[in-house]
């Protein structure tokens, strides 16, 4: 093969962003050399998302935008990645006479030896198989010559809930748990590392139990309430590994915000004082229809009894509108929950139709006019509440997990313990990068705010091995 560079363009969500880096781990380690423009790459690997059509639509533009560079570059290949090719497999060779090779999330790193296969002269080739009996989970680099202050650990993959918009389950398989050893020691290989925060990543990341306890806890209950042993984990990781300076987790499902987890949110300071949360919908007629298995009541009741244990925290949440028979009154029931729950912020979606999901059969009937009238509504909404929200932090004190520099404004960026993205004026000769700092927020811009350090934060109760009660109202 005569070609050695490549470059990976992610669409889609953070489990893909997550699955690029590993793309790009796999073919490093056998010598590939990664480059940021396209048009030197001999390899263009394609990670793409299929949530919605529009996603799916991309993937074919940007297909298409390839093709000069294609045609140009004798040894060129492309590969497409992630969802859509997990969904379409060998169709879409037949789809596309610019794609040479079609791999699923699982098959990872089985690529560098079908591009050899592929320059060897063999046909276009499609590997899209699911490791159900034996789970991989492709261990997490830090790159430490880029002073990478986050990083992502995948606790679960697949999804079982079966929502029925939802093309995930089909994408990403049936739910396989990653053993609790396996996790602690990933965190704690990227802590010592220099990575100061992790997002544990999961379709329905605070499912999560332990394999080993597989049988036991299906036995438990197979739906309802929640078999989740998310919360020890947690606990666990605050234990063991004292360097982290947060802990994050996504996407978590309503269901399975248990008492313990809150409980767990109380004590943990390395918990952030945010949590995204998606709702989906505020109405329960249409909550039943996408088979969330909560009621807008139950969301309710959960989110605050968590805000209670733990002041201050924030909540961000996706939703979907014109879902299948939604009508004014139940969008006014999402506007309504938008309000009592305070999101300040949300990610907001007209409802597409997807293959494999039981909601086809409910139609689409929500027009186009209505759908766009109802997110702007509700974009409105949002941005007022997140505004609000912004510059009521003015004059306070924020705890920084300083993350960047950049050169053009001199500023340093970070986010809060809440998550707000926050813009850092640092005294001269600091470099606060990878660390946490305390700052006063001069000004709060439309999505993030500006602030000047202060000083190094307090260290952690957790550094000295102890939880602790955050906010301190249980
Ligand atoms: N596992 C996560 C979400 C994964 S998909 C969870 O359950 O929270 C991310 C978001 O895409 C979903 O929360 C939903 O709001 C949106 N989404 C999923 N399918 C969709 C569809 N068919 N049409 C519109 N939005 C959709
Ligand atoms: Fe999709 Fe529902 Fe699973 Fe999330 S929980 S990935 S929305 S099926
Ligand atoms: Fe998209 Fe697949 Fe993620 S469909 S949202 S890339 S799991």
């Amino acid at each position: 093969m005569s070609g050695r560079r490549f470059i990976v363009q992610t669409m889609g969500c953070q489990m893909n962003v997550h699955d690029s880096r590993r793309l790009e781990e796999v073919l490093g380690g056998e010598g590939w050399e990664r480059t940021d423009d396209a048009a030197l790459a001999d390899v263009v690997v394609v990670n793409t998302c299929s949530i919605r059509e529009k996603s799916e639509h991309k993937l074919m533009s940007l297909l298409g935008t390839l093709r000069p560079w294609k045609t140009q570059h004798r040894d060129a290949r492309i590969v497409v990645a992630g969802c859509v090719a997990q969904q379409e497999g060998e169709a879409l060779l037949r789809r596309s006479d610019l794609v040479d090779v079609v791999i699923g999330p699982d098959n990872i790193p089985e690529l560098p030896a079908l591009l050899r296969e592929v320059a060897g002269g063999a046909p276009p080739l499609a590997r899209t198989v699911f490791d159900m009996d034996d789970p991989r989970f492709l261990v997490a680099r830090p790159r430490t010559a880029e002073r990478e202050t986050s990083a992502f650990v995948t606790v679960m993959k697949g999804c079982d809930e079966r929502c029925t918009y939802c093309i995930v389950p089909t994408t990403r398989g049936a739910e396989r748990y990653r053993p609790e050893d396996e996790i602690v020691a990933e965190v704690a290989g990227l802590a010592a590392g220099g990575v100061r925060e992790v997002t544990l990543l999961g379709q329905t990341v605070n499912s999560w139990y332990d394999p080993a306890r597989q049988a036991e806890v299906k036995l438990r209950s197979k739906v309802a309430p929640s078999r989740s042993e998310f919360p020890g984990l947690l606990r666990r990781i605050a234990r063991e590994v004292p360097e982290l300076a947060r802990l994050r987790y996504t996407s978590p499902h309503p269901r399975h915000l248990t008492p313990d987890l809150i409980d767990a949110h109380a004590e943990l300071g390395l918990l952030p004082a945010h949590l995204h949360l998606p709702v989906q919908s505020g109405s329960d007629v249409v909550l039943k229809r996408m088979s969330r298995r909560y009621t807008a009541a139950d969301y309710l009741v959960r989110v605050r009894a968590l805000q209670a244990r733990r002041p201050g925290l924030t909540l961000s949440t996706d939703i979907i509108v014109g879902f299948p028979g939604e009508t004014d009154a139940d969008f006014e029931a999402t506007l309504e929950l938008v309000r009592a729950a305070g999101f300040v912020q949300a990610f907001c979606f007209k409802y597409s139709p997807r293959p494999h999901t039981a909601a086809l059969r409910l139609g689409d009937d929500v027009d186009e006019t209505t759908k766009d009238a109802r997110l702007q509504r509700l974009f409105a909404v949002v941005e007022a509440q997140g505004r609000a929200h912004l510059e009521g932090l003015v004059g306070d004190e924020v705890e920084v997990l300083v993350e960047s520099f950049d050169a053009k404004t001199g500023r340093y960026s970070g986010r809060s313990e809440r998550n707000e993205i926050v813009h850092v004026e640092v005294p001269v000769g600091e470099d606060p990068r990878g660390r946490l700092v305390r700052a006063e927020v001069l000004e709060a811009y439309k999505h993030s705010l500006r602030g000047r350090m202060e000083g190094a934060a307090p260290p952690r109760p957790m550094r000295r091995g102890l939880p602790v009660v955050a906010g301190g109202a249980a």
